[in-house]
């Protein structure tokens, strides 16, 4: 048996005094006791005082942002008293148990009151984001804190979210998903911007950030090729084998065809007279090279070949200075009978005009240059034949060059004027009209990712806007009441 513990009776004993010890009230004890209880009631007493009568500053977390310093002293238009009359403790406590701090959701509907048109951006959204969620204050007194990508990854980075969204997506009408009208200008009808259809599951992969995951853009997941039938080979042009220097002296340059817009976001669109007649003057009569056809209207291109005799007086008069009628008259029946040599009749130089392809392929005397100069309008266009009668009416399809092409995103040229034109458009392997010269996704990753020189700029800010227009009556977003738990459970209204 062990010395140290001695006889069981002596053991239980000895446990017996211990537990009596606790029972007696020593001074220590008495202290401690007192000290508690001040604790809790002074901690009550400090709410009270707090919540009653303390300086504003006392909770203040940090100085408001520099875009609502005006409110320093109206802190009530965010924040509302909200009394705490006795017998609705427990209806609070209830409430804030069920549904989470109410204080958000309130200062929520104040921001509203505000900020109308704030509408959250798409209409599947099946879980809404407090506006301080993203917008956070209190931060100094500089700029509210920039959006982040783990704001938008709250949503964008979640698989059931998403995917609740996409079923969500199959209810709400196709009209109701719009191109962000911030983004993309929609009211104005001059501009030809590409629409894809909307993908079945519409826009919900699940993705943290640019570098890694944002899908591929859509027109190259979906291998889109141009409608465009206006006939442009970019290979053949910057070649240069065969292409003439243009009249300012140099090779032809991207920059000859393609200039910014004043902003310098986009780029102009290309026309003929400034960027194609140069080389493509529309001559036909070989022995009048500086005679041209007009360009665009096919109407108006036809009367003038069916007026060709006053054409070469006029012709006569204004290039080549005869003023005497009769040598005027002269010199028109000598051009027509010159054209008669190479067109056999009216008709035919009217069907080459509008109808051939390349009408001076033949000429062996011309190198590229001087025949690229006498081109028809079937040389460019797609020329339909409408039959009107025993002639053939030329129809010539307007070709629609697009102005916008990734209009779920922003771009600015400007910003990469540094960079050449070939790293992000590879035109100059392009031959044909149906190629879509557009960047990949991984082009822009090579320098929008975290490694890359534009790392500051890889935000999902940096190319996209969260907010559009709210299309519902005004106000019926600030009506909507409950919690800001209520507010992320429920679907969006
Ligand atoms: C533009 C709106 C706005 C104004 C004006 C404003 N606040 Fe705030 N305040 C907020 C937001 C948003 C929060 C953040 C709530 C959160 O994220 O928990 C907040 C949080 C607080 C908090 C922290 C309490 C909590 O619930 O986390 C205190 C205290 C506070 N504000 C005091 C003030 C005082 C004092 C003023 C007046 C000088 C003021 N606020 C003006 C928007 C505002
Ligand atoms: C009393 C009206 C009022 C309330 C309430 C209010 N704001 Fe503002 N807010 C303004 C005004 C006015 C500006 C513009 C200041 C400026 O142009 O610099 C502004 C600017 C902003 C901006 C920056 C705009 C920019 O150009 O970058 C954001 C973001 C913003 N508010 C979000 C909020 C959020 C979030 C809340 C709620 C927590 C809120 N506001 C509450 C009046 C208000
Ligand atoms: C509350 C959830 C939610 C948050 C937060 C959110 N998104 Fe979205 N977003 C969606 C849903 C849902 C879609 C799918 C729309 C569809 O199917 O057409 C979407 C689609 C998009 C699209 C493609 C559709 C289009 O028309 O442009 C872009 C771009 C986008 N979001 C950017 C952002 C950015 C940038 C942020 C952060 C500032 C953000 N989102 C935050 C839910 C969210
Ligand atoms: C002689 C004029 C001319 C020159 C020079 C030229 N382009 Fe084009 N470009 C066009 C025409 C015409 C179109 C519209 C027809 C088309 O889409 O192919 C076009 C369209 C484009 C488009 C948008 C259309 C698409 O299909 O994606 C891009 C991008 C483009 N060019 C880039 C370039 C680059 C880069 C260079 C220099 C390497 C260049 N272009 C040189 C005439 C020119
Ligand atoms: C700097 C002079 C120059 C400019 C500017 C120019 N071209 Fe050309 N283009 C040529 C030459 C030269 C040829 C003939 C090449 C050959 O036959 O080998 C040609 C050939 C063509 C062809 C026929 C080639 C083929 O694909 O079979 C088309 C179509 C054409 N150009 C369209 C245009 C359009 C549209 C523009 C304006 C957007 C334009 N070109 C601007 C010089 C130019
Ligand atoms: C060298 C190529 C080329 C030839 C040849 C050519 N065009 Fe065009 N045409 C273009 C280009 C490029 C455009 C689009 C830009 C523009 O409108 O200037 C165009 C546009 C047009 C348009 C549409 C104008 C508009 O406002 O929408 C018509 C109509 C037209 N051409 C008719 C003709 C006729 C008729 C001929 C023959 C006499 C002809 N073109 C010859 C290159 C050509
Ligand atoms: C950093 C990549 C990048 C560089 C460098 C670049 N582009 Fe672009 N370009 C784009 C993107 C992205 C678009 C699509 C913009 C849109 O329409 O949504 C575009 C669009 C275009 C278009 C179609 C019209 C338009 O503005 O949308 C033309 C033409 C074009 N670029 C020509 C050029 C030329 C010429 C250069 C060189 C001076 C150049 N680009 C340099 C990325 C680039
Ligand atoms: C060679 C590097 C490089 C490539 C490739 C590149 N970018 Fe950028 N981009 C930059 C830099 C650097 C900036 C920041 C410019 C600044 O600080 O103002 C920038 C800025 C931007 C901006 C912000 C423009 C603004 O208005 O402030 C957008 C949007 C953008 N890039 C989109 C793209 C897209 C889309 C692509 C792919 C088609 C792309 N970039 C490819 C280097 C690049
Ligand atoms: C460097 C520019 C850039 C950055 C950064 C960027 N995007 Fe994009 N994003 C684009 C472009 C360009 C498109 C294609 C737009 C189009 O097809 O019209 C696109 C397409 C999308 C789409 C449609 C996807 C689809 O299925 O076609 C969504 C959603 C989207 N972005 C969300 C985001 C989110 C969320 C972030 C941040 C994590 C982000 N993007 C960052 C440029 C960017
Ligand atoms: C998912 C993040 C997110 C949420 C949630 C959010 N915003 Fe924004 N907000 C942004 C982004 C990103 C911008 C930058 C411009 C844009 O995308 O339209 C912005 C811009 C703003 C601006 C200034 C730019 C302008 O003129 O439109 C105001 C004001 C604003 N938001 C108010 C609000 C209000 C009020 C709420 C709540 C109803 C809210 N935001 C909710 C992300 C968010």
């Amino acid at each position: 048996m062990d010395k140290q513990r001695g006889t069981p009776k002596q053991i239980a004993k000895r446990y017996e005094d211990k537990v009596e010890s606790r029972n007696q009230r020593t001074p220590y004890r008495r202290a401690l006791f007192w000290l508690s209880l001040f604790a809790v009631l002074g901690s009550a007493a400090a709410i009270y005082y707090a919540g009653e009568r303390a300086p504003g500053e006392f909770f203040n977390t940090g100085p408001l942002s520099r875009h609502h310093s005006s409110l320093e002293n109206d802190c009530a238009s965010c924040h509302q008293a909200e009394p705490l009359e006795a017998g609705r403790f427990m209806q609070v406590v209830n409430d804030r148990f069920r549904h989470g701090a109410p204080s958000i959701a309130r200062i929520d509907h104040a921001c509203q009151a505000c900020h109308t048109q704030h509408a959250f951006h798409e209409p599947n959204v099946v879980e809404n984001r407090s506006c301080s969620a993203c917008h956070t204050e209190h931060q100094g007194p500089g700029p509210m804190p920039a959006v982040t990508n783990v704001d938008c990854a709250s949503c964008h980075n979640d698989a059931a979210i998403m995917q609740a969204s996409a079923q969500r997506g199959k209810q709400v009408p196709p009209s109701h998903f719009r191109l962000n009208p911030k983004v993309v200008n929609l009211t104005n009808p001059q501009q030809n911007v590409l629409q894809l259809a909307r993908p079945a599951d519409g826009y919900t992969a699940t993705f943290a950030s640019f570098s890694e995951g944002h899908p591929p853009f859509q027109l190259q997941r979906e291998n889109v090729r141009e409608a465009d039938v206006l006939r442009f080979n970019h290979q053949l042009h910057m070649g240069g084998r065969g292409i003439p220097p243009t009249r300012a002296g140099g090779k032809l340059d991207c920059n000859y065809c393609h200039k910014p817009e004043p902003t310098g976001r986009y780029m102009q669109r290309v026309t003929f007279e400034a960027n194609c007649q140069e080389c493509h003057s529309l001559q036909f009569d070989v022995k009048n090279p500086d005679f041209q056809i007009p360009h665009g209207d096919a109407q108006l291109v036809r009367t003038f070949l069916r007026t060709l005799p006053a054409q070469y007086g006029e012709l006569a008069r204004r290039k080549r200075g005869i003023t005497d009628e009769s040598r005027v008259n002269a010199f028109t029946a000598q051009q027509i009978t010159g054209l008669l040599t190479q067109f056999s009749t009216a008709d035919q130089l009217e069907r080459t005009v509008f109808f051939t392809k390349d009408p001076y392929s033949t000429a062996a005397q011309q190198d590229s240059p001087t025949r690229a100069k006498y081109a028809g309008c079937a040389y460019c266009h797609e020329v339909k034949q409408t039959s009107v009668g025993s002639f053939p009416m030329p129809q010539i399809t307007a070709p629609v060059v697009i102005d916008r092409w990734l209009a779920r995103g922003h771009f600015n040229h400007a910003k990469h004027a540094t960079v050449d034109c070939r790293t992000c458009h590879a035109a100059e392997s392009s031959s044909l009209t149906s190629d879509v010269l557009m960047p990949t996704k991984e082009s822009c990753v090579s320098c929008h990712s975290p490694a890359g020189v534009a790392a500051n700029a890889s935000e999902c800010m940096t190319c996209h806007t969260y907010h559009a227009p709210d299309p519902r009556p005004a106000g019926a977003a600030t009506a909507a009441a409950g919690s800001f738990k209520q507010m992320l459970l429920s679907p969006a209204r």
